[in-house]
């Protein structure tokens, strides 16, 4: 390993000055307009899997953006790792927020800022880097590889579920690894256990087929604004708890065993309120904040938009409303069961005097997994010898929509090292990701490998042992 890590150190510079030209890419999935670029950003990530070492690099199409996949299978007596990822990213709005343009990427004080450099591409990378060391200094992998890294996760990964179910074999490995998630804190590098769901939707609500003046009208019809507040409102009660009816039925309570885990965990509460600029925080009483953040479900209204909001003052009663809200999910709620008590309650609590429409958008499981299986272990051990600190267990509010699938499909189990921080302003201006961390990333990237091929071992004797291939690293906690 020593020259592999050598090699790492020498070509930091070079990693960045590279990074930099994948970050140049504006792969945003949800615009169209950028569909071409999203195009562009899966090219360059198949032409650099190439230029790494791995084989068979290729665009795989689907009805939505193309998924990118490549190989590696030059060890056939050792353990595959199905690396996931994503190429695409978040849209750059409000451009006016960002300090240096989001797609040019600029270091200062350590850390690269541009859209994507956390989330997703910057970590990605660091894999096609940990890769490329093994390959250029050895001319092998300690274990076989394949890399499936796509380019809708951002707008819900709606053709990637299809696209496992297709190509299973394929898809055929021992462990899924993924870096798309902050560590727990600067210096204090962690191993994801736990995403949250989710359950996104659009409400349209009107009130007349035009604007009104307000003072002809007002008065006379509901104003679809008021009515859509006063549904909103009703969503939740005084102690952040969700009203609307069986919503918690299936909710999965924390252990004592895992409250104690958290409360052991270096969380600074008040510097987290001051980081994120609240002046208080709120949410469901009973509940610490990590337990609110990691281990509850909430909903939230992610937009709204109604009537005159430039500037001065326009007196009219606005036709429509509309609201964007969305519930991030906990084990072990569905997705799709959550997203019919929402519309049953929307219909039930709307007043007749305004139409409704509800849009149902995407939506994902929530996930979780035992953290004591071997793949695991040695993901603990890589991260160790990459940061010179043992991880953290954490779970995150965030969801990856593929996860619950690669382990309902395949039978696979997940290991999240992530290598963002909680300030690396994902999805907002000023995205970044500490350079530290990034290099700390490879180095562990590239001992991950090699120690998964020493913990795959363990559990094939383990399996020849038990004379059957269970799907216990799966199973939930
Ligand atoms: N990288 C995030 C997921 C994440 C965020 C994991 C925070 C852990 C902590 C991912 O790219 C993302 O943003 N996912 C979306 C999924 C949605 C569009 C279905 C999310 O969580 O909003
Ligand atoms: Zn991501």
């Amino acid at each position: 390993m020593n020259k592999v890590i050598d090699f790492i150190h020498v070509n930091r510079d070079r990693y960045v000055d590279e990074l930099k030209q994948y970050l140049a890419i504006p792969s945003v999935s949800a615009l169209p307009g950028h569909a071409a670029d999203v195009r562009r950003c899966a090219e360059w990530t198949r032409d650099e899997m190439s230029r790494i070492g791995l084989q068979n690099a290729r665009l795989e199409e689907t009805p939505g953006h193309p998924v990118v996949y490549a190989e590696w299978l030059g060890a056939p007596d050792a353990p595959t790792i199905l690396f996931y990822g994503h190429y695409d990213v978040q849209p750059v709005d409000p451009l006016n927020l960002w300090t240096s343009p989001p797609f040019e990427a600029t270091v200062r004080d350590g850390e690269i800022y541009a859209r994507g450099a956390a989330d997703d591409k910057g970590q990605v990378f660091m894999h096609f880097k940990a890769v490329e060391a093994h390959m250029k200094q050895n001319g092998r992998l300690p274990v076989n590889m394949k890399f499936l890294i796509e380019g809708e996760e951002e707008v819900g990964s709606a053709n990637l579920d299809n696209f496992i179910r297709a190509h299973k074999d394929l898809l055929k490995a021992d462990v899924v690894v993924i870096s798309d998630s902050p560590m727990f804190d600067r210096g204090i590098p962690s191993i994801c256990y736990g995403l949250r769901g989710l359950a996104y939707f659009q409400i349209d609500l009107r009130g007349s087929k035009s604007d009104l003046h307000s003072g002809s009208f007002g008065g006379a019809v509901a104003n679809p604004a008021m009515v859509l507040a006063q549904i909103l409102a009703q969503a939740k009660d005084k102690g952040g708890r969700i009203k609307i009816p069986n919503f918690y039925d299936d909710v999965v309570e924390l252990r004592p065993e895992e409250r104690e885990e958290f409360a052991k965990l270096p969380f600074n509460e008040k510097k987290y309120r001051q980081d994120l600029g609240a002046p208080k925080l709120f949410g469901e009483s009973g509940y610490t904040t990590l337990e609110r953040v990691w281990a509850r479900p909430t909903f939230e209204v992610n937009g709204l938009l109604s009537g005159f909001t430039g500037e001065g003052a326009k007196t009219v009663l606005p036709a429509v409303a509309m609201a964007k809200v969305s519930m991030r999910l906990v084990p072990n709620q569905d997705p799709q069961k959550i997203g019919d008590l929402f519309e049953a309650w929307v219909q039930k609590v709307t007043p007749k005097t305004v139409e409704l429409k509800i849009t149902r958008m995407h939506g994902g499981k929530p996930w979780m997994t035992a953290f004591d299986n071997p793949y695991v272990q040695a993901a603990g051990r890589a991260i160790e010898s990459g940061f010179g600190k043992r991880p953290v267990f954490n779970r995150e509010g965030g969801s990856i929509p593929v996860v619950s699938t690669f382990q309902e499909e395949l039978g696979l189990p997940c290991v999240l090292f992530g290598v963002g921080l909680p300030d690396e302003n994902a999805h907002a201006p000023d995205e970044k990701l500490d350079l530290g961390n990034f290099h700390g990333g490879v180095v562990s990237a590239a001992f991950l490998y090699d120690e998964i091929g020493r913990a795959a071992e363990i559990t094939r004797t383990k399996r020849n042992h038990e004379g059957t291939k269970g799907t216990k690293d799966n199973t939930k906690l």
